[in-house]
This record gives structure tokens, C-alpha cells and sequence, in this order.
């Protein structure tokens, strides 16, 4: 028997799923897999519709093929999921269609229409616009112009799904929210940062208000400080005239490590599933003491040189990066969230492209102990809990041991869990949970305005600091290397440094 046969499906109404931007890369990649998965799995029933719209001339037949080889691409036997394939294939659709005129919108709202009368989905529609931002405003103006997606008096409310860049700093970020609230209501408004999809995000939540343990000493009293590092061995790929234009601070650190910073020192929202969530999220960004007076002192930028054996090239030498580009691709400051429970506490944030491994990680690392009654010759790597996000998911304390021996010697282990040997089940991709939790509209997992705006407020100063003060010396780190000293130095001032397993 089928997968899809075996699972009863309650929660999820009928619906209709349109991708715009249905011949990019972003839907190829992960958007096609991710419904396909989700459909495998038995969670989007059978009254659905999945509707490609883009630009290129397609027939049906096309997309259907197109859609089959993204799937193919990402590892799909469709030997053995051949059954549920042909039943799936039967939902797609696609329109070809500009994003500059009505003709194409025209032809979705009237298909949109017919297979809403076969599935009796009643206007439950998400919009997924995987496309570059400089068409989502013509998107969200032709939906609202035909009521393409509206609240229904049945009380169903379509959904839009959009992706980041949410703008480019504070005031992008405004005229963004602005011109999408013209056209919809705030609570239809989904900005995905993908990073809240991905399952070792989630479970920081999990372990912080299930754990008494561990909550207990998730204060300022108990931490010394806490680091986030998101490591990525690759560089820019073909993105390159697309990151010069942007760097690893808003490409990275406004949004994805942000985030990660207020899932880690959040308060607890009365309800998981719920905005509140996203209040005590914004909450922390308030709480974030901002830059100015301390840009050099608590910022460092840096961009990859090629690499030590000359195996990787500089950043300025890839495809579509200006010759003498200043952009960064590598950046680490350090915050203080100014509220009760973190007072004082340091939160060190890390990424760059193109470094020695791919890592990331949430460390919080323990104050010292009162008093060593063990020799003091023993200097030690100091504890902590240890949140591995990717790869090598998994959580641990990391403590100290005494070594089986005749002497109190002591070594650093860690005692915690993998999720390779502690769960059985699959880890869904990112896109897998957003586009499912779209779906059942359900928001605590997305961005909302009032977040990105808050979040750009932060780092917009420092973003203008760096344009005015261009660097002297980039680029300042070898391709595969642990990134720029200066990165070390931030740590090292404060008599700390960068946490490493090995
Ligand atoms: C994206 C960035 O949002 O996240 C990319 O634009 C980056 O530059 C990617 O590589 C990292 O995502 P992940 O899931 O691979 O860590």
C-alpha cells in the first residue's frame, strides 16, 4: 500500500497553493520537493490544488514534467512512489503569465475558481511569491485589485507567502510593509525566514520551557555569555551580483541570526502556537542596546581571499563580484539584550561564507565556578549547553570529568543527545514546515513587520558606519579558514574566545 494511504488527515482544508516565481530556482530547489513531501507524508489530504505561475510559456504537460525533474533532482524513486506521483500530478497546474499587466492574474483568478468548485476549498488560497522583490508589488497589486485574496464571510483568510529580502534597510523595510498592508491585512501577511522552519530551531524552544533544568539557569545569573555561530564552507556560488548588492549582515545577521538570538533569550509566550510568540520575540529586539558609540568595538566585517592552498578563489574573483568590491562576506558583533534576565550577558553572533567547516551553532557558556578546589594547574574548556543546529543535530551539555586514573585529573565531555541516534523519525526540511504551517495558517512561525522593522532599526547604523568608513583590508581571511583575527580580538578583549568542540 502507498505511503499516502496510510495516515488520516484532520486539520488541513481544502486549498489552493499558487507558486508564483514557478520556474526559479527557489521553487525547483526547495518549494516542489517540500509540497511533494508534505503530500507523501499524508498531510495535505487529497482537495488541493497546486497552481505554478511564471513568466515562461509552459503547457500543463510542461510544468508537470519541470516539477517531476525538481523532485528527480532531490533524490526522488518515483519506482516507488510512482502511485501517489500520478495522483499528485493530477493537482498541478500552471498559467504563464507577465507580472507587469492583469492578462495573466485574470486567467488565475478564473482557474483558481473552477478547481475551487472541484475541491471545495471556498477561497482557502496561499499565494507563495517565490519571486525576486521587485515584482511583489505588482503581485500584491493585481491580487488585490481582482480580490484574489481576500477574507472570506466564512471567515477563511488567503494567505501570501513571501521570501526574504525584506527590503534592504529600515526604510525599504517600511515602504515593503506599507505598500503589502495596502493590499492585505497584516495577519495574511507571511514572511518566511527559513531558519524558524528548521527543526533544531524549534526544539530550542522545546528544550528551554520544557526542561526545569535547563530553564532554570537560562539567566544572567548562570550564563557567562552566549555565542551563535552560523559557519558556511561555501562561498556565493552563482549569487554574485545578487550578494555584492547586499553582504553577509543582511543577507545573514539582520534576519537568520537574529532570530536565532530572540529564540534564545526570549521569555516564555504564554502559548507556543500563538503570536505571542512573536511579541516576546520583539520583545528581545527592543531589549537590544544599539550600536551606536560602539560600532568598531563591537562589530567586525570581513571578505574570503582565496584560500591558503589556492584550491578556493577570493570573493572577488567569483562570477558577477566587483573587482574591488567592499562587500561583506563575513561578519560577528557583539549585543547585549539591556532587559532582567540578560543584563550584562554578551551575545557574540558569527557568519561568513566560505570557512573552514559548516557549523552552526548556539553555545551559552556558564559562569565560572565560586572557588577550584581542584588543582589550579587545570585549565579547562569552560561548560555549557550546546545547541548543534546543523550538522550533527543535537544538544549537549559540555561539563567536566575526572579521568579514570590515580589522579584528579579532569577533561571536558559532553553528555546530550544526536538527533541521528535519538529519533527514528525523519528530519522535515525547513520548507517542508513553513509551507505546511501556511497551509493551516498558522503564523507563530513567521516574520512580522513589526519584527523586521525592529530588526533593521538595529543594524542599519552599522551598516551606515561601514559604507562611510570603507575597509582598508579586505579581504582579511583566507577562503577556509575560521574568518578574520579581528573576529578572534572581539572575544579576546573581553577575555573570552570562540568555542570549539576540538
Ligand atoms: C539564505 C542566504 O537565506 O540562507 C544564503 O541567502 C545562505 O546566503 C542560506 O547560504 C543558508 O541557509 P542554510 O539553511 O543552508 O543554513
Amino acid at each position: 500500500m502507498n505511503r499516502v494511504f496510510m495516515k488520516t488527515v484532520s486539520s488541513v482544508k481544502p486549498f489552493s497553493l499558487v507558486i508564483f516565481g514557478a520556474s526559479g530556482d527557489l521553487a525547483h530547489r526547495k518549494l516542489f520537493p517540500a509540497v511533494f513531501e508534505l503530500y507523501l507524508q499524508g498531510l495535505l489530504g487529497e482537495s488541493f490544488s497546486v497552481i505554478g505561475y511564471a513568466r515562461s510559456e509552459k503547457s500543463r504537460g510542461d510544468f508537470v514534467e519541470f516539477f517531476r525533474t525538481s523532485l528527480s533532482d532531490h533524490g526522488k524513486k518515483f519506482e516507488e512512489e510512482s502511485q501517489a506521483w500520478e495522483r499528485f500530478a493530477a493537482k498541478l497546474e500552471y498559467v504563464s503569465g507577465a507580472y507587469d499587466t492583469q492578462d495573466g492574474f485574470i486567467r488565475l483568478a478564473q482557474l483558481l475558481e473552477s478547481l475551487e468548485a472541484r475541491n471545495l476549498s471556498h477561497g482557502n488560497r496561499v499565494f507563495h511569491f517565490s519571486t525576486p522583490p521587485q515584482v511583489f508589488d505588482d503581485i500584491s497589486t493585481h491580487l488585490s485589485e481582482l480580490n484574489m485574496a481576500v477574507c472570506t464571510p466564512g471567515g477563511i483568510c488567503s494567505r501570501i507567502v513571501i521570501e526574504k529580502p525584506f527590503g534592504r534597510d529600515l526604510a525599504s523595510a517600511r515602504e515593503l510593509n506599507r505598500r503589502l498592508n495596502k493590499a492585505f491585512l497584516e495577519k495574511q501577511i507571511y514572511r518566511i525566514d527559513h531558519y524558524l522552519g528548521k527543526e533544531t530551531v524549534q526544539n530550542i524552544l522545546s528544550l528551554r520551557f520544557t526542561n526545569v533544568l535547563l530553564e532554570s539557569v537560562w539567566n544572567h545569573r548562570y550564563i557567562d555569555h552566549v555565542q551563535i555561530t552560523v559557519a558556511e564552507s561555501l562561498g556565493i556560488g552563482s549569487r554574485g551580483g545578487y550578494y555584492d548588492q547586499l553582504g553577509c549582515t543582511r543577507d545573514m545577521v539582520q534576519n537568520h541570526l537574529c532570530q536565532l538570538l530572540c529564540i534564545t533569550a526570549m521569555e516564555p509566550p504564554n502559548y507556543i502556537d500563538s503570536d505571542e510568540v512573536r511579541d516576546e520575540k520583539v520583545k528581545v529586539l527592543k531589549a537590544i542596546r544599539p550600536f551606536e558609540g560602539c560600532f568598531d568595538q563591537c562589530a567586525v566585517r570581513g571578505q574570503y581571499g582565496s584560500s591558503a592552498d589556492g584550491s578556493a578563489k577570493g570573493y572577488r574573483s567569483e562570477e558577477g563580484v566587483l573587482p574591488h568590491s567592499t562587500t561583506e562576506t563575513f561578519a560577528a558583533c557583539k549585543l547585549f539584550v539591556d532587559n532582567w534576565r540578560w543584563a550584562g550577558v554578551p551575545f557574540y553572533l558569527r557568519t561568513g561564507k566560505c570557512m573552514s567547516s559548516r557549523r552552526s551553532e548556539i553555545f551559552l557558556q556558564f559562569k565560572e565556578i565560586p572557588k577550584n578546589i581542584f588543582s589550579a594547574q587545570q585549565s579547562l574548556a569552560p561548560d555549557g549547553v550546546l545547541m548543534r543546529l546543523q550538522p550533527d543535530e543535537g544538544v549537549s551539555f559540555v561539563m567536566k570529568a575526572k579521568v579514570p586514573g590515580p589522579e584528579m585529573n579532569l577533561r571536558s565531555v559532553e553528555m546530550g543527545f544526536d538527533y541521528a541516534t535519538s529519533f527514528a523519525e525523519r528530519s522535515a526540511d525547513a520548507y517542508e514546515r513553513l509551507i505546511y504551517d501556511a497551509i493551516l495558517d498558522k503564523p507563530a512561525l513567521f516574520i512580522r513587520a513589526d519584527e523586521t522593522e525592529t530588526s533593521w532599526a538595529l543594524f542599519d547604523p552599522l551598516l551606515n558606519h561601514w559604507r562611510d568608513t570603507p575597509p582598508g583590508d579586505f579581504p582579511n581571511y583566507a577562503a577556509l579558514s575560521d574568518g578574520p583575527a579581528a573576529a578572534e580580538e572581539l572575544l579576546k578583549r573581553d577575555g573570552r574566545r570562540w568555542f570549539s568542540r576540538s
